[in-house]
């Protein structure tokens, strides 16, 4: 009897999608600090440099953040020495400039800041009001282009807000253009806990296109807590959006958003890439291997459709059988 084997998608471009995307991977950063269990520096170590060796151009490491608010990041500096020269090209979120300090002083070459759409959530996740948010990034943002740093800017809660509800698209272009303004290279949009919609994110890219930033320097950090993470990304493409955040096996969440659960998948996003013809340099079973190794130290399965139909005997494996079986 024959075996029964993965069927690769079938590979069918669109007209009017870009033809190659870049993956930034954020799963050892987004994806481990909202994990309960502390993981070892050196296993985060090891899923970076096995991401790294899968193709994916970046890697986002961890947050230089302060280790009392992100516990299982507070290892950020032993993290970086142990990725050596590999790790200095690996972003590394920065709120402030003690953060900057920090970053600066192991040879990081990439930051990312991180601001909020919303009033409720500035203040929930970094302790500052909407306003005073951004006296906290400029000198961050000025001192790190001094010192030649590459500066990537996010804002969270683009379509929707725990809080708040419903986010006004003005409100977001008016916070995300002040960000990236302050001398950032890149501006990723967050859909923090996963409530936006295909025609919300037209919308979205729209208004920042008619309010003067090109698609080239737009990103879009979907997180896939309803399900929408792919068909949110179909549209971006549409859009002509050509960065996309993901996180190995959808590891993710943000701790002070509760409603926030895991990231797009990478090997998810992969797979839709692939069937539609657009390069990524990914390669797709290692990524996904990686991700199953990974499972493996967290004691659960990964919730990605395309790790689990790609490997779910490994999977089980790796992660142990209860863990597979939803237990
Ligand atoms: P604060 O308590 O207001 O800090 O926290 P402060 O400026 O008042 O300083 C208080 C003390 O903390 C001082 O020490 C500082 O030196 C120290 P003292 O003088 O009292 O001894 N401190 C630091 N120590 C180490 N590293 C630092 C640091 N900063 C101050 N960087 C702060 C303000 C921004 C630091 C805090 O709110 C914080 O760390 N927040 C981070 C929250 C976080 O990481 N959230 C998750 C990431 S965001 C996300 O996941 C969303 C995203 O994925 C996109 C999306 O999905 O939408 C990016
Ligand atoms: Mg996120």
């Amino acid at each position: 009897m024959r075996t029964p084997t993965v069927v690769p998608a079938t590979v069918t471009p669109v007209a009017s999608m870009p033809e190659r995307v870049t993956i930034y991977e954020v799963g050892p950063r987004d994806g481990l600090q909202n994990e309960k269990a502390l993981v070892p520096t050196e296993v985060k170590a090891e899923f970076v440099r096995r991401l790294l060796a899968a193709g994916l151009p970046v890697v986002e490491a961890t947050s230089f953040v302060h280790p009392r608010w992100v516990p299982q990041l507070a290892d950020a500096a032993e993290l970086m020495g142990l990725l050596g020269a590999a790790g200095r090209d690996c972003p590394v979120l920065v709120p402030n400039e003690r953060g900057l300090d920090r970053a600066l002083e192991l040879g990081v070459r990439h930051i990312a800041i991180f601001g909020s759409a919303t009033e409720t959530f500035a203040q929930k996740n970094l302790n500052r009001s909407l306003d005073e948010q951004f006296a906290m990034f400029e000198p961050t943002v000025r001192r790190a282009r001094e010192h030649g740093l590459d500066v990537r800017a996010y804002v969270s809660m683009c379509f929707g807000d725990p809080w708040e509800g419903p986010v006004p698209v003005a409100q977001v272009v008016e916070v995300g253009k002040r960000l990236f303004d302050l001398g950032a290279s890149q501006l990723s949009l967050g859909d923090t806990i996963g409530v936006g919609t295909a025609g919300h994110v037209s919308a979205l890219v729209r208004a920042f296109v008619e309010a003067g930033m090109g698609t080239d320097q737009l990103a879009m950090h979907f997180h896939d807590t309803y399900g929408q993470a792919l068909a949110n990304t179909y549209a971006a493409l549409q859009s002509g959006i050509t960065t996309y955040d993901a996180s190995a096996g959808g590891l993710g969440g943000c701790p002070y958003a509760k409603s926030a659960t895991g990231n797009l998948a990478t090997e998810d996003l992969v797979w839709m890439l692939r069937g539609l013809g657009i390069e990524t340099g990914v390669e797709l079973e290692e990524v996904a291997a990686a991700s199953v190794w990974m499972a493996g130290h967290l004691g659960r399965p990964s919730p990605s459709a395309v790790v689990r139909a790609l490997a779910p005997a490994s999977a089980g494996d790796a992660a142990g059988g209860a863990a597979q079986s939803g237990a």
